[in-house]
């Protein structure tokens, strides 16, 4: 059936790059050989896609989804294999010689393939007639220069035009060979009822005398329209959308975002709009990364959808009151989905679109970023406004904003926000966090206890996985348990010369783990220093351009920690220079965890270990920040040390099974290496001065 040749489908295949492909899809990073995504096929909060550049695959290790390129097009576009295909021929630039004439009969592999075919074509038949037509010119096109559209975005859009005519578009179907059934199930046609509301076989256009904004996916394709009446006293509403369909679900689509997608990512920001027309002229004037919700309140696939791209959006709205409230909640479902949300506002009767043709460009974009605010406080001033007079009402506003803030899934933005609201509803902050934990105790109690499934807070039923309210937990690193090799690993450990034990530090009880083996001493010790390091000392300066905890994470890149607990803080720190930090004890300390907070607090009271040589030789007694370098040089080594050492035990033990030959030349390699590994780093440890050894 199908009609590609087998050459073409070669070439296509061989030029087509896997990073390439899902890169249009979701936002890679890499880690090691392959690169790493949230899933696009099923909602996670940590990637476990990933995509083996070398190998030209992809594979999901949540949900199993695995293939190549041309699986990961059908995968994502529930396309056909010719189909899918096509998308690859067309990005590549790859000449697809088709056998035949091809109409939709021909080439459909499966009834969505159908409605991608005949809607793509209805696209391009409304942006000839908007065009070309005398009425599509006359009318359409000049209401769209009138509102200061420009040709060049009226083609990126694929803008068109559909004449004020019942069967114009049925009668061109036709004559193209189309299946009346397709125009029916994409909403093109409607079936006209006779008296008694049966259906009489005739049918006519949906849209007519209409301007057309086709509706395209993420990769894409035509799946439905938006179209907009010219009359001004048209009975009808101003705007009609196409129906659901097997290919257009219209809570699953943001309005602009095939076109919006690669500015979404460059930018690190996603603008949400309202209407078709507010991204047409944001776009035009150099705001490529904008998307709009079309005017329904916000659902959860959309939100995933941005999340893809990136997890900062920046919600723009028309500034009346009204409109602002009923948003609120739209606004929850992204925090959330755990974006960061800002908000900017516009003066009263202005939305984007008659903003930014009345002040500019450049305007525009000094007001993006003037008038931009984070979501938390600007809900903390509407409502505390309202309120201001009311005590009941005040309280009232508080527990929104707290309900607010326990949508948020990092516990470290929950506690800045915690301490803005405090500051916005003047009452105390440790008063503040009593309520917050009896808001999120209550909301908890309310939930299903396990399966975060379908709580009061959840918005589509049982099959959603987000939150209800209730903080997520801090992301989780899996524990290591411990292999043979390892064990013998630990013995080894024990007849090294080195004097660990002097290290401050000493054992701490790993979080109470379901079935967590305990990971070597040392291992914890070493970890305990580098997180002490990090903890206490982050945003100390060691060069001019480098602070502590810069240098910490940029010399561990390679070296995840093993220990838990150590992982896990080291990994809030990077969060919280992530979002433009410095980790902090104050911060770290009302950590959700319980084993958080314990650690901190003791890593922040612990007395540092001065060298009983130094002080009893009464010689100068450093502070530890004035001998920070040396402090995070010697924490560094001994933890790569430590590591270098276990491999080398690895490696050791091998040795003792039978193996082939060259395995064998490769362990006693990889030994030798190991072994001068080790020594350079003694060497090293030797010139740093080390801690509580002297
Ligand atoms: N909308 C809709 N159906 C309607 C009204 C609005 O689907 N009957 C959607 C459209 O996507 C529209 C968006 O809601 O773009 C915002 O509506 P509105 O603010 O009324 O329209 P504008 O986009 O401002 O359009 P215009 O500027 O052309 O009036
Ligand atoms: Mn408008």
């Amino acid at each position: 059936m199908a009609r590609i040749p087998k050459e073409t489908i070669d070439q296509i295949i061989h030029l087509a790059d896997i990073v390439e492909v899902v890169g249009d899809f979701v936002s890679l990073k890499k880690k090691g050989h392959n690169m790493w995504a949230c899933c696009p096929f099923h909602h996670e909060k940590s990637p476990s896609f990933s995509v083996a550049p070398a190998k030209g695959l992809y594979k999901c290790f949540g949900c199993g989804k695995a293939g190549g390129v041309v699986q990961f097009i059908m995968d994502i576009e529930g396309s056909s294999y010719v189909e899918a295909l096509k998308y690859l021929a067309k990005k590549y630039g790859v000449e697809i010689q088709e056998e035949e004439k091809t109409p939709e009969q021909q080439l459909a592999q499966n009834e969505k393939d159908s409605q991608f075919i005949v809607s793509n074509w209805a696209k391009d038949h409304y942006h000839r007639l908007l065009l070309e037509s005398e009425e599509g010119q006359s009318i359409g096109l000049s209401y769209l220069r009138q509102r200061g559209l420009n040709q060049s975005t009226i083609q990126t859009f694929e803008l068109g035009y559909s004449l004020d005519a019942w069967d114009d578009l049925l009668k061109s179907a036709q004559k193209e060979g189309f299946q009346a059934k397709y125009l029916e199930k994409t909403g093109l046609t409607i079936i006209r009822e006779d008296e008694q509301g049966k259906d009489s076989g005739r049918r006519y256009d949906r849209f007519r005398g209409r301007v057309m904004f086709p509706i395209h996916n993420v990769s894409g394709r035509v799946i439905g329209f938006g179209a907009r009446t010219l009359k001004a006293n048209d009975k009808t509403a101003k705007y009609l959308n196409s129906p659901e369909s097997d290919i257009y679900h219209k809570s699953d689509v943001l309005y602009g975002l095939y076109q919006a997608r690669q500015a979404i990512r460059s930018e690190e920001v996603c603008y949400l709009v309202e209407g078709y027309l507010d991204v047409l002229s944001l776009y035009q004037g150099g705001i490529k990364n904008v998307v709009a919700s079309s005017g329904t309140s916000l659902t959860e696939s959309q939100i995933r959808l941005i999340g893809r791209y990136s997890e900062n959006v920046t919600v723009l709205y028309d500034g009346d009151a009204a409109g602002i409230r009923a948003s609120l909640r739209g606004i929850d479902m992204l925090l959330e989905g755990g974006l960061n949300v800002r908000v900017v506002l516009f003066p009263d009767g202005d939305d984007p679109d008659s903003y930014i043709r009345k002040v500019g460009d450049q305007r525009f974009k000094e007001h993006l970023e003037s008038a931009s605010q984070d979501f938390i406080s600007f809900k903390t001033a509407v409502v505390a406004k309202e309120a201001a007079q009311d005590p009941v009402k005040k309280a009232e506003a508080i527990r929104d904003v707290l309900q607010s803030i326990a949508k948020v899934p990092d516990p470290i933005k929950r506690q800045v926000f915690l301490q803005q609201t405090s500051g916005a509803f003047g009452i105390d902050e440790q008063v503040l966090i009593t309520e917050y934990n009896k808001l999120v105790k209550t909301a908890t109690q309310k939930a299903p206890t396990s399966g975060g499934g379908a709580g009061a807070g959840s918005h589509n039923g049982g099959n959603s996985t987000w939150s209800n309210g209730q903080p997520a937990a801090a992301p989780r690193v899996p524990a290591p348990s411990m292999s043979p090799e390892e064990e013998a690993e630990m013995a080894m450990y024990g007849a090294m010369p080195e004097n660990f034990a002097t290290m401050g530090g000493g054992t701490i009880t790993a979080p109470a783990d379901d079935d967590m083996e305990p990971v070597p001493d040392l291992v914890q010790v070493c970890e305990r220093e580098i997180v002490r390091l990090l903890v206490l000392y982050a945003a100390q300066p060691l060069t001019e351009e480098i602070a502590v905890a810069q240098y910490i994470f940029g010399q561990l890149e390679e070296t995840p920690l093993r220990t838990p607990l150590y992982a896990d803080l080291m990994h809030l720190c990077r969060q919280e220079m992530e979002q433009g930090r410095w980790p902090e004890v104050r911060n770290l300390i009302q950590h959700s965890r319980a084993d958080i907070r314990a650690v901190v607090s003791d890593l922040a009271t612990e007395k540092y270990d001065l060298s009983p040589n130094w002080s009893t030789h009464q010689i100068y007694v450093p502070r530890e920040l004035d001998q920070l370098q040396q402090a995070c040089d010697n924490a560094i080594l001994r933890l790569n040390k430590v590591n270098v050492q276990r491999e080398l035990a690895i490696q050791l033990d091998a040795l003792r099974h039978p193996m082939d030959e060259l395995t064998m030349l490769e362990t006693l390699g990889n030994i030798k290496l190991l072994k001068e590994m080790d020594n350079r780093l003694g060497d090293l440890l030797g010139t740093v001065i080390p801690r509580g050894a002297m």
